[in-house]
Order: C-alpha cells, then sequence, then structure tokens
C-alpha cells in the first residue's frame, strides 16, 4: 500500500514507520518541517498541496500535533478553539479534503487521547479534542464513499514519553509502544471502520 503518515517522524512515527515498511509498504512521512513532504494541519492549503504532492495513497495515517495543557480557570472559548485547530480540525481536515483525493476503499486513522475518557487536570482542551474526533469518526464511517475506511487510535501515555510527559501525568499507567505500534498496524492493513481503539494500557 502507498500511505502517507502525517507526523511520521515523531515519537510514535520513529516506530510505526518502519514497522509499516517492513510490512512492504510504500510509506511518505509528512510533517511541518520534518519528513520528505510538508504540511502544517492548522492550514488548509497544505494539506491539499500535500494530497496534490503524493498523489492517490491508500491510507492516510496521523500521528501529529498534541492538544496544549491549559488552566481551565483562565480558560477562554478563543484558547480552546486555538487548541483545537491542529489537532482537531487539523485531522478532520486530513480526511474531509482526502476523502476526494483517496483511493477507492483508502482508510484514515487518526490519533486522539485518554483524556477523552478519562479525567485529568490541565486537558480539558485535550479531552475535548479527542472526544469530538471520536464522534466525527463514527459519522464518518457511514458517510465516506467509496469503501473509505476511518478509525481512531486512542493511546494512553505511551512508555517511550514517560520521560517527557510523565511529571504531568504522575500515575498514568503507560501503554507499551509495541502495542500501540500493532494497533495502528490493524487500523492499516485489517477490514475494521468507525472504530475507537482504547490503547489505555
Ligand atoms: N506520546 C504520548 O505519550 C501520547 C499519548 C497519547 C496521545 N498521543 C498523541 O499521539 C500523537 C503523536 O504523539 P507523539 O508523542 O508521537 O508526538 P511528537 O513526538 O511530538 O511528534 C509529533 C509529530 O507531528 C508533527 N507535527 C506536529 N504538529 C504538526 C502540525 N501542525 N502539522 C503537521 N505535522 C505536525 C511533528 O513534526 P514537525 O515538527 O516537523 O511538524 C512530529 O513529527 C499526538 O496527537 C499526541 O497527542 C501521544
Amino acid at each position: 500500500m502507498r500511505i502517507i503518515v502525517v507526523g511520521g517522524a515523531g515519537t510514535i512515527g520513529r516506530r510505526l514507520v518502519p514497522a509499516l515498511r517492513s510490512n512492504g509498504h510504500d510509506v511518505v512521512v509528512a510533517g511541518r518541517t520534518s519528513g520528505s513532504v510538508h504540511v502544517d494541519l492548522t492550514a488548509h492549503a497544505t494539506i491539499e498541496a500535500m494530497y496534490h504532492e503524493v498523489g492517490t495513497v491508500d491510507s492516510v495515517v496521523s500521528i501529529a500535533a498534541h492538544g496544549a495543557l491549559d488552566e481551565f480557570t483562565t480558560l477562554t472559548p478563543d484558547a480552546l478553539y486555538e487548541n483545537m485547530r491542529a489537532k482537531f480540525f487539523g485531522q478532520v481536515d486530513l480526511v474531509l479534503t482526502g476523502q476526494h483525493h483517496c483511493a477507492d476503499r483508502a482508510s484514515f486513522t487518526l490519533t486522539s487521547g485518554i483524556f477523552a475518557d478519562q479525567a485529568w487536570p490541565h486537558v480539558t482542551g485535550g479531552g475535548v479534542i479527542s472526544g469530538a474526533l471520536h464522534s466525527f469518526a463514527l459519522s464518518a464511517a457511514i458517510e465516506l464513499p467509496r469503501g473509505m475506511r476511518i478509525n481512531v487510535v486512542s493511546p494512553t501515555m505511551i512508555d517511550d514519553s514517560v520521560d517527557t510527559h510523565g511529571e504531568h501525568f504522575p500515575g498514568l499507567r503507560p501503554v507499551p509502544m509495541d502495542q500501540l505500534v500493532d494497533h495502528y498496524l490493524r487500523c492499516v492493513e485489517g477490514n475494521d471502520t468507525g472504530r475507537v481503539i482504547r490503547a489505555y494500557g
């Protein structure tokens, strides 16, 4: 399969991309400055340009852009919207735009996160982004044209990220990276659609 991995140079991408390649797939890595194709999920024109540059693909995987931490008592609607731009609206744009460019029966695999389902301090934005992505995928799964599929992988903190993120999420049990990579591979290579894969360790 020909696959675009947006965020393929990141923490998850560095493990997923080699796994996809070793399964025989032709993988194009995209990012704002990393990868061989440049795209910014906050800029619709760059998403259009990416699909034109790469040509028809069979699968789009998005593992890019985080929800920022926030402070509820000073949070504003504008700040919440800004927080949602890349990870929510950008991933939605990858699908809404991609449906016109991808091959028949192409799949989209998006990334959300555990805070859709679990309250935690300072992640109102992250929780809203992830919950909204889950709802988006339900609708998209029954409306995408030409047999296209969509799934969302919702990770908890990953074991590879404990050193960098662990201080913000004490007590959150991490998910092993190998398990997480298997979830993405199944979304790309399997037949599922409309699923939210909760990789909560
Ligand atoms: N790591 C964890 O423990 C964890 C847990 C739960 C959920 N997640 C979610 O999993 C996803 C990936 O996490 P990660 O830890 O692998 O991230 P990461 O290491 O920060 O890598 C992010 C990747 O996305 C690209 N990127 C960032 N912003 C972008 C944008 N606006 N447009 C296009 N590309 C962009 C970056 O490349 P450029 O800088 O070149 O753009 C980079 O390659 C995120 O949505 C994150 O919230 C991660």
